[in-house]
């Protein structure tokens, strides 16, 4: 038996003008491509549907017949995975936003610069690889383990649940502390979903967003005229919560004055509405929550004792997630799920490589900053799956983009015998005619819309250029600081930064 040969990738060029697909065949098949072409949408469309679909599409926008946007839609009807890459000379808001909502991988404007279509097609198809190496990913956990909402498997996680299992059957109150975004008020809803007060109100106030003057009556209400504005009476937390349960979160914020009242409903369960003289007796169990060391505001007199130990009956402490870091695939797993189920976003695995660098990030946001990362690439990625381009640069640092997942090998695709309006471009040998030049303001186009969520321009920009100028001269940092109009010693300085 002969060896199998390793079919080059298949790129097919669907433009109705001969001269742009002339020119863009010879430029793709000058390396290891195998470039097919089609004079018009529907032929494109016709190849795509007989099969084996190509590994890469680039499709014009403005063609006489079916236009691109159209053609783009039959086509990922047909293949949803297909990679296509619009092109067009006019570059409108429209036509950029329609290409990247119908699914198109990536949108150039003409005229082209050869270096940078084939940087293009080798990032698709890379993209292409990584995605079909992520493949029948499998959930950590199944749905079921979700339900709670809360999701961890490390030791330090599974002591909280056990915390929380055992304060469940009492009327205990307890203390969450931690960081930032570690969830304390997730914790909170837990105990009180699993307690006998699940039926009646969970109420969260959040003691450091209201005004020291305006608490008492938000907590306790008010009586008509007890001050100015209190045009009638109002209600508070305490007496709407009757029989439930309230979450005083950022307690560590809480006047003195209120810490006192508070005091008063732990003791003898009773509040007094402010301008009021009449007791009412309130069935409420009390959660708190802060990221403030109390026990250092205790000494600076600015946290009562008597209430901290009062709140303080059991604690439990949420471990900052860099702690906990094991949890990160698991979370992930579960935004990417809500997600979905949310319609969100479609994507719903991470590659490795990305995971790699999410577990590596220490998180000074803690859970809540996971989250919001796990949204902004959902968001942006295009298959199925987060890549390491897709990652925000914070976290995707000094990884070069389209070079960050790892080395897949060439891609081995069975090639089609060309319908009519198809033919193969014999692969030319001669290096690729000097097309004129990307403008540098289309260019810039593209580098904001990419850009503009990663956080400053600059630093993201220079850091790119940097990295692509070392690569350009095979690391030979004179010849790239001399590319860049610097000095090695200034190079040197930025490299180390
Ligand atoms: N273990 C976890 N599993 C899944 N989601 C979590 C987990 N921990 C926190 N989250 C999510 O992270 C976000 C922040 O959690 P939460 O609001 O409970 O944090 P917090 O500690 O109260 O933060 P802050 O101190 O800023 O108020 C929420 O969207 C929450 O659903
Ligand atoms: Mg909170």
């Amino acid at each position: 038996m002969s060896e199998p040969s390793v079919k080059p990738p298949t790129i097919l060029v669907i433009d109705d003008d001969a001269e742009i697909r002339y020119s863009l065949s010879r430029v793709l098949s000058s390396r290891q491509y195998q470039v097919l072409e089609a004079a018009s949408g529907e032929a494109g469309i016709a190849h795509v549907k007989k099969g084996p679909p190509p590994d890469l599409v680039f499709l014009d926008v403005r063609m006489g017949g079916m236009g691109g946007i159209e053609a783009l839609q039959h086509i990922r009807s047909i293949n949803p995975k297909q990679l296509v890459v619009l092109m067009t000379a006019f570059g409108t808001a429209q036509t950029a936003i329609e290409a990247m909502k119908y699914g198109a991988f990536d949108y150039v404007m003409k005229p082209f610069d050869p270096a940078k279509v084939l940087a293009l097609a080798e990032n698709a198809l890379k993209a292409h690889a990584d995605l079909r190496a992520v493949g029948d990913y499998k959930p950590t956990i199944n749905a079921d383990d979700y339900r709670e909402g809360i999701v961890g498997s490390s030791p330090v996680m599974q002591d909280v649940f056990k915390v929380i299992g055992q304060v469940t059957a009492s009327d205990v109150t307890v203390m969450i502390t931690g960081e930032s975004g570690t969830g304390k008020e997730l914790v909170a809803r837990s105990i009180w979903k699993h307690s006998h007060r699940a039926a009646k109100p969970f109420i969260a106030v959040n003691c450091a967003a209201i005004p020291d003057n305006l608490i008492e009556s938000e907590l306790f209400g008010h009586e008509k005229g007890s001050f100015t504005g209190a045009t009638g009476q109002r209600l508070g937390k305490f007496e709407l919560c009757d029989g439930g349960t309230i979450f005083l979160d950022e307690i560590g914020d809480m006047a003195l004055a209120t810490q006192t009242k508070i005091l008063r409903v732990l003791q003898a369960g009773e509040i007094q509405r402010v301008g009021g003289t009449e007791t009412i007796k309130v069935d409420v169990r009390i959660l708190a929550a802060t990221n403030k060391d109390l026990e250092e505001m205790v000494k600076a007199k600015t946290f009562r004792e008597d209430l901290y130990y009062r709140l303080n009956v059991v604690r439990i402490r949420m471990p900052p997630l860099r702690e906990r870091i094991e949890d990160v695939p698991q979370i992930v797993d579960f935004c990417l799920q809500n997600l979905v189920k949310q319609k969100k976003a479609r994507v719903a695995k991470v590659s490795a490589e990305a995971m790699a660098l999410l577990t590596r990030h220490t998180w000074p946001g803690n859970v809540r900053e996971l989250e919001n990362v796990i949204y902004r690439s959902a968001v942006i990625a295009q298959g199925d799956a987060i890549l390491v381009k897709d990652l925000p640069v914070e976290i995707r640092g000094n990884v070069a983009l389209g070079a960050g997942e790892g080395s897949a090998p060439p891609l081995a695709v069975e090639t089609a015998t060309a319908p009519a309006a198809v033919h193969a471009v014999p692969a030319a040998q001669e290096t690729p005619p000097g097309g004129t030049a990307l403008t540098l303001e289309a260019a810039l186009d593209v580098v904001f819309a990419r850009l503009a969520d990663d956080g400053p321009l600059l630093p993201q920009i220079e850091k790119a250029l940097i990295a692509r100028a070392l690569a350009a001269d095979g690391n030979d940092e004179a010849k790239a600081a001399k590319r860049l109009g610097l000095t090695k010693a200034a190079l040197q300085k930025r490299l180390k930064e």
